[in-house]
């Protein structure tokens, strides 16, 4: 068991689009951090794909920055994980071209992701249309076996499989590796303030990281009913009790479940239980986030280093590739 994990690469890329919030934390960076003991991963900051729907130079640079520290801050071992930029490595590029000439226009087409991005008001540019073919891209160029992503992204995988057996077919068995995605269920999704789905596009975050008095402040605007403090207050589909699960001991939580059921404490309490939980689980990563803010080469380091060894393993794989497409002899 453990030799046959050991050679397995785990690859996932991150947008860096903005200030990380509890469910990319729990959604995406806490599956990623536990999966470093899993096989060799490869983690990546999807610079380029975050510029399919915002070109703003100032914004990329700072949002990368902002998503190494924290991501690194969670948890990602840089001795265990090899960390980088996409743009890094622009082999990518190259790949996602062989592939594109294999691709059917009906096949992305059909994307749900790019017709959600169009009709949200994002330009219908030739990046945001062949955006999986890049993403196809980034898994093949490193021989990547699994591949973490959430359920939005499993069409993505999809189109990458079939890219993959395409290309196989076509230039030989073996010239690319068939990647198998591991897809989070929903019950993964984290609820935000307002009782959907935590987004940064809803607006009802709650950031993983920022000063103590506004966040905590954000708990408060949870939206309730407006049950009165004597009455029991309903379980089933509150925000308070599945974020608090989130942070709490199993007795805390049952403590809490408990007090709704019985009545008799307003969701003020309830909400100041919440946020103080909220604030002491990252109270670790917070410190560690100051340790890496104190260290200022120590981010560029990091990634410098990663995108030498994502290079050297790209450099192997485009190697094969443009042999068997006969690009070179
Ligand atoms: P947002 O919806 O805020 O724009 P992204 O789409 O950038 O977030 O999310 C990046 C990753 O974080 C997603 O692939 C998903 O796995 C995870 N994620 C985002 N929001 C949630 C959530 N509310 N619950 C669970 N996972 C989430
Ligand atoms: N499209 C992914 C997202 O928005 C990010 C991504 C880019 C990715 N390339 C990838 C994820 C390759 C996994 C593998 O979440």
């Amino acid at each position: 068991m453990e030799s046959t994990l050991a050679a397995m690469r785990i690859l996932t890329g991150l947008q860096p689009s903005g200030k990380l919030h509890i469910g990319n934390y729990f959604g995406a960076m806490e599956p990623a951090v536990r999966l470093q003991d899993q096989g060799e991963a490869f983690y990546f900051i999807a610079d380029y794909h975050s510029m399919t729907s915002s070109q703003d130079p100032v914004a990329l640079r700072e949002n990368v920055r902002e998503l190494a520290i924290d991501f690194l801050a969670c948890g990602l071992d840089p001795a265990r994980a090899v960390f980088f930029r996409q743009s890094a490595v622009p082999e990518v590029n190259e790949l996602a071209w062989l592939l594109s000439t294999l691709c059917p226009m009906s096949l992305l087409a059909k994307c749900h992701s790019y017709k959600d991005k169009v009709a949200q008001g994002i330009a219908a540019s030739h990046a945001l249309f062949a955006y999986p073919v890049l993403m196809a891209a980034d898994i093949l160029l490193y021989d990547s076996n699994k591949v973490p992503v959430g359920k939005d992204q499993k069409q993505h995988l999809e189109v990458t499989r079939d890219l993959a057996v395409k290309f196989n077919e076509a230039y030989g068995e073996g010239t690319v590796v068939l990647p198998e995605p591991i897809i989070r269920e929903e019950t993964a999704i984290v609820m935000g303030l307002d009782g959907r789905k935590m987004s940064k596009s809803y607006g009802n975050t709650l950031p993983i990281f920022g000063e103590e008095k506004p966040l905590k402040k954000l708990v408060m605007k949870i939206t309730t009913d407006s049950t009165p403090v004597e009455d029991p207050k309903p379980v089933e589909g509150s925000t308070i009790l599945a974020l608090y699960q989130l942070f709490a001991e199993a007795g805390a939580y049952e403590a809490m479940v408990a007090d709704h059921a019985r009545g008799g404490v307003g969701y003020g309490d309830f909400k100041k239980r919440l946020a103080e939980a909220y604030w002491d689980y990252f109270a670790p990563m917070r410190a560690r986030r100051e340790e890496i803010l104190a260290d200022p080469g120590f981010v560029d380091e990091v990634l410098a280093a990663g995108a030498l060894r994502a290079r050297e393993e790209a450099g192997k794989v485009l190697s094969r590739v443009r042999r068997a497409v006969g690009l070179t002899a």
